[in-house]
């Protein structure tokens, strides 16, 4: 097993396994192209974002009820456990289930159960709302403000799904709200989009963090920017290659560039359903592809708890 870690890019929709998936299509009456949990796994094949996006949001339909997001919580903080994370900063798009008619409590009650359960039995955990930059500014802050009565329930906000046509400049208005809460801002940006993006997402939504950041490289003084204010980029190997955002052998990852470029870089799992692994399985792939020695292991967890969003007593006792 690795050393305990914070898992800070993880998509609780993108941790329903093939077996679960059944189980509540099952129990919802909801149709499935196959029950067949090999065949399932077959379909978690893609080329770029956009082919998985539309398979993750299908699945999502046989989530209805707060105990169908219970216990996809409960599976996901197990997991994580026996993976080593000791911080967890969960995403969640309750968009893509308000509207399915999911009522946004059920979403957010029921994972915050699990979140609960989670740290009954140690693990420093928490949610993140995220916004589907794909369905515009207006349906962000719609759901954003639907979601103010359940503030204590989460920590920050994110921006995900499709990326590129949807530049964050676009969420600006209900970033501002989100800071005005004492919410910590995060974003998804350079993972199919230019390090505009990135530029955008640090100048125009003031975010804490980058999520995935991997074409921040083809830009030198957006380095120099990100290594000088120590933002924090959350990479996800084995995702960057489900999608084709890193070059088809791990061994060619960027990750070591990152580092030699003293970025604060840590390794997440993204969507371990769909992409082969949670992040004990990203951390020991890299290794293994990269050759990294333990001090480069150690850096890398370190780095995800200096990036986490834990209260700083916490975090001191991690690393
Ligand atoms: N939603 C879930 N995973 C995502 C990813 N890797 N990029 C954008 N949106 C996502
Ligand atoms: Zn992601």
């Amino acid at each position: 097993m690795m050393g305990p870690t914070a898992e800070l890019h993880v998509h609780i929709e993108g941790t329903l396994e093939p077996d679960l998936l059944v189980r509540l299509a099952r129990r919802n009456g909801i149709d499935l192209p196959t029950y067949d949990v090999d065949e399932l796994r077959a379909t978690y094949a893609f080329t770029r974002l956009q082919d998985f996006l539309d398979v993750y949001e299908a699945n999502t339909a046989v989530l209805r009820t707060d105990e169908d997001f219970a216990e996809l919580g409960e599976m996901y903080f197990r997991r994580a456990a026996a993976a080593g994370v000791v911080r967890a900063e969960v995403f969640f798009d309750p968009q893509a289930h308000v509207r399915r008619g999911v009522p946004i409590e059920a979403v957010v009650e029921g994972l915050g159960a699990a979140v609960d359960a989670a740290r009954s039995r140690g693990m420093s955990a928490d949610l993140i709302l995220c916004f589907l930059r794909d369905l515009g500014p207006e349906a962000a802050m719609e759901v954003f403000e639907a979601a103010l009565p359940l503030r204590d329930r989460f920590i920050g906000v994110g921006l995900d799904s499709t990326e590129v046509g949807y530049p964050p400049s676009l969420f600006r208005d209900v970033y501002a709200r989100a800071a005005a809460e004492g919410l910590h801002r995060v974003a998804h940006a350079g993972e199919e989009g230019g390090p505009d993006y990135v530029w955008e997402a640090l100048d125009v939504l003031g975010v804490e963090r980058i999520d995935h950041g991997n074409r921040a490289l083809e830009d030198p003084a957006l380095v120099a920017r990100l290594r000088d204010e120590g933002v924090a980029l959350t990479v996800c190997p084995l995702s960057n290659l489900a999608l084709r955002t890193a070059p088809p052998e791990l061994s060619a990852h960027p990750l070591p560039v990152m580092l030699e470029e003293g970025l604060l870089v840590s390794i997440h799992s993204d969507d371990p359903a769909y992409f082969g692994g949670y992040v004990d399985d990203n951390l020991q792939q890299v290794r293994d592809a990269l050759q990294l020695d333990d001090e480069t292991m150690r850096r890398l967890a370190e780095n995800s708890f200096v990036s986490s969003f834990a209260p700083r007593a916490q975090v001191d006792g991690w690393i």
